[in-house]
């Protein structure tokens, strides 16, 4: 007689994914991959209550679920952690690919151009809803977003994600000098708006609030300054901002602030660096740099497809990782700068700026940036990037058939770190057969069909 068991298993919430999974036992940048990769060929990840209660062979597993649990069964597929994107602009979405120039050219063109418009509340909800829905239609389930200096930004961004249950990392930026009037806070301003939303939204359900400085540039030591403290007055905040992304930008830091080291150096002075912060971009940073960063326990977003569409550097994955210092590093997407929100695509563009470099990034090794070690740069680890008992139900499933294409390469791997490279090379968002959202389905490919 099944109907005690049958409503056990309904009302507790309890749902099953079987199909191949692959998360990590440790950092691939450390250890060999064989040594790092959980992977089950044919896996259960048992989920209730928004969280991950159980991940091992389905021939484990199986007989511990309750009977008339859930079962959602995928074939030609490999379910993985949901992505993480570090350094992302939602506000510029509607930029996404707008041609040339220098970085700073592009700013004033594009980039600032754009923000101007989120002082309308419309404006900022329609683009968050846009954003979200393309961060699910890509696997991405947590984020680190700049707003714009206009705090309706960051509520209408707060409220899309908290509506989708996502969890998400948010500011409003802070910019009170070199920037259009219209763009401009002033440092007690934009600590009063930043203070109120840090009230609003920090720790809110799955959100989570960064203090946002745009850039050296763009802020009076005094904004910098009240940047600082906020981070002091609050625990637990995060802190974004860019760094060395173009040596243009890290001469006009120089000429700025001449009596400090480094560009770092600057950030360092008024209390932004530190196990919460994560700078975007890190492309020309020297030695006694990347040692502070290590030392600060801080990270660096790494956006390829932003450092490859506006020709701004390529970023020197070896002196991240050196030994005995390696530094958190993270990937990410950096729209509008970055042309895709694709986090395949961004690993792939890893893959290629690594060449450049002569460093061989191996498609563990991407897998983890946009993972566990993008959840280690986000000081979440345990949280949200794997699929081990206790995290968060973000996950992804990948089509191992999404082309005719991949479906055919897929016949000549020897294995499933081939299987992820082919993926990361060749997919997409067509590569994304499901996005689930703590527990939740929030995105299926082809709705209307079976899984
Ligand atoms: N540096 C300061 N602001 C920005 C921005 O919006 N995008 C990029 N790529 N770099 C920046
Ligand atoms: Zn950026």
């Amino acid at each position: 007689m099944s109907a005690i068991p049958l409503a056990t298993a309904q009302g507790s919430g309890l749902k099953a994914l079987r199909a191949a999974a692959l998360s990590f036992a440790g950092d691939p940048f450390l250890l060999p991959a064989d040594e790092t990769l959980h992977y089950e060929s044919d896996a259960l990840v048992v989920m209730r209550d928004g969280r991950i209660t159980a991940f091992g062979s389905a021939s484990m597993l199986l007989p511990t679920l309750p009977h008339g649990a859930e079962i959602v069964r995928y074939d030609d597929a490999l379910i993985v952690p949901g992505f993480i994107d570090a350094h992302v602009h939602y506000a510029q979405l509607s930029v996404i690919g707008a041609f040339g120039g220098t970085l700073l050219e592009w700013l004033t063109q594009h980039a600032y151009r754009v923000e101007q418009r989120f002082s309308d509340p419309i404006v900022a909800r329609t683009t968050a809803n846009e954003f979200l829905d393309e961060c699910l239609r890509q696997g991405i389930t947590t984020a680190m977003v700049y707003g714009t200096v206009h705090a309706v930004s960051v509520d209408a961004f707060f409220a899309a994600a908290e509506q989708r249950a996502m969890r998400m990392i948010a500011g409003k930026v802070l910019m009170d000098r070199n920037a259009p009037p219209a763009l401009l806070d002033t440092a007690q301003s934009g600590y009063d708006d930043s203070k109120a939303l840090i009230a609003r939204w920090n720790g809110r359900g799955r959100l989570g609030y960064a203090v946002t400085p745009r850039f050296a540039p763009s802020s009076t030591p005094e904004q910098l300054a009240s940047a600082g403290a906020l981070l002091q007055e609050h625990h637990g905040l995060y802190l974004q901002t860019h760094l060395a992304e173009t040596t243009d930008e890290s001469a006009w830091v120089r000429a700025l602030y001449p009596d400090v080291r480094d560009y770092l150096g600057v950030y360092e002075r008024y209390g932004l660096v530190g196990r919460r912060s994560v700078f975007g971009h890190g492309i020309y940073l020297e030695e006694a740099a990347w040692q502070r960063l290590f030392d600060a326990g801080a990270a660096v977003a790494h956006c390829p497809p932003s450092n490859n569409f506006l020709g701004t550097g390529h970023f020197h994955m070896a002196k991240a990782k050196r030994a005995p210092r390696p530094v958190r590093v993270a990937l990410a997407t950096d729209v509008g700068g970055g042309t895709t929100l694709s986090m395949l695509g961004t690993m792939n563009e890893a893959y290629k700026v690594a060449r450049h470099t002569g460093f061989a990034l191996t498609a563990a090794q991407a897998l983890w940036l946009v993972t566990g070690g993008a959840a280690e740069a986000l000081d979440l680890t345990g949280c949200v990037g794997g699929l081990e008992a206790g995290h968060d139900a973000d996950l992804v499933v990948l089509d191992l058939a999404a082309t005719p294409l991949i479906r055919y390469r897929m016949g000549f791997c020897a294995g499933v770190e081939e299987a992820l490279a082919v993926l990361m090379t060749l997919g997409d968002d067509r590569a994304i057969r499901a996005t689930y959202v703590a527990g939740r389905l929030a995105h299926r490919r082809n709705p209307g069909t079976l899984p």
